[in-house]
């Protein structure tokens, strides 16, 4: 992930899409962010750093020495379902791709941690992969537990104690080009997991971002009806 986000397709076509809806459903005053499941670091050191000051959480050591590698200084090495920070500390968290994880036993436990540490009224952004039927060697790669649709997302979020504001699917121009792979994939077994991260060659990597980029105004104004991800966010109710 480090050698790839900040130059594979998806990653960066996420980010576009991502800049659009913080800016579109967060405020712009300087927040207390928290990266639940930060990774290597790159939406932490980006575009999550221009709404303030961020946290990163992850379970991996490894994760958080290439944080530290981009600059990141707020790190800590914790579990999202036991999250070693103070209540009421934090105005938004993001979780982008980790409570679909096998790491993650039960998401709705972290749901309820991040309620926990966001103010009243404080918001989540949630990214999670879409359709358990699309499962494919790139989940078994990377640790894939379950993949979310919508409803599912909604539910989860509402037991949690959050209002949910925005909910779509996002990456649906590429759609049907997952859909050939995936199905090409049970066609044609491979004695090893494959995951998707390899780096196509130049033009059709750029392609490909601008196809995913250039959904970030209907991601952050309108419910997309399928994609490749599901995105939400929600408001923690008092
Ligand atoms: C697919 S990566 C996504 C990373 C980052 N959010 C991003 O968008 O690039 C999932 C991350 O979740 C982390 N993770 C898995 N289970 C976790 C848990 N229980 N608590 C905290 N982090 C966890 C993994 O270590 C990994 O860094």
């Amino acid at each position: 992930m480090y050698q790839v986000e900040t130059r594979h397709w998806w990653y960066l076509g996420m980010a576009a899409l991502t800049r659009v809806l913080l800016k579109r459903w967060v405020s712009s005053s300087p927040l207390r962010i928290l990266d639940a499941g930060c990774g290597t670091g790159s939406a932490m050191t980006t575009y999550l750093a221009e709404h303030g000051k961020v946290t990163g959480v992850d379970l991996y050591p490894q994760a958080l020495t290439y944080c530290q590698r981009r600059k990141a200084s707020r790190l800590a090495c914790a579990s999202v379902l036991d999250l070693p920070l103070a209540s009421a500390s934090f105005d938004l968290v993001a979780t982008f791709d980790v409570l679909y994880e096998r790491g993650v036993s039960d998401e709705l436990k972290a749901l309820r941690e991040f309620s926990r540490v966001l103010v009243p009224h404080g918001k989540i952004l949630l990214r999670l992969p879409a359709y358990d039927w699309l499962r494919g060697s790139h989940d078994a790669r990377v640790h894939t537990q379950r993949r979310y649709t919508k409803s599912r997302v909604k539910s989860l979020l509402e037991q949690s104690g959050f209002r949910v504001e925005h909910l779509t699917y996002a990456n649906m121009l590429l759609f049907p080009l997952a859909l050939i792979k995936r199905l090409s994939e049970r066609l044609t077994p491979q004695a090893e997991a494959k995951s998707d991260l390899s780096l196509p060659v130049g033009p059709l990597n750029g392609l490909l971002k601008a196809i995913l980029a250039s959904e970030a105004p209907l991601v952050a104004n309108f419910e997309l009806p399928y994609g490749l991800s599901v995105i939400a966010l929600g408001r923690k109710e008092e």
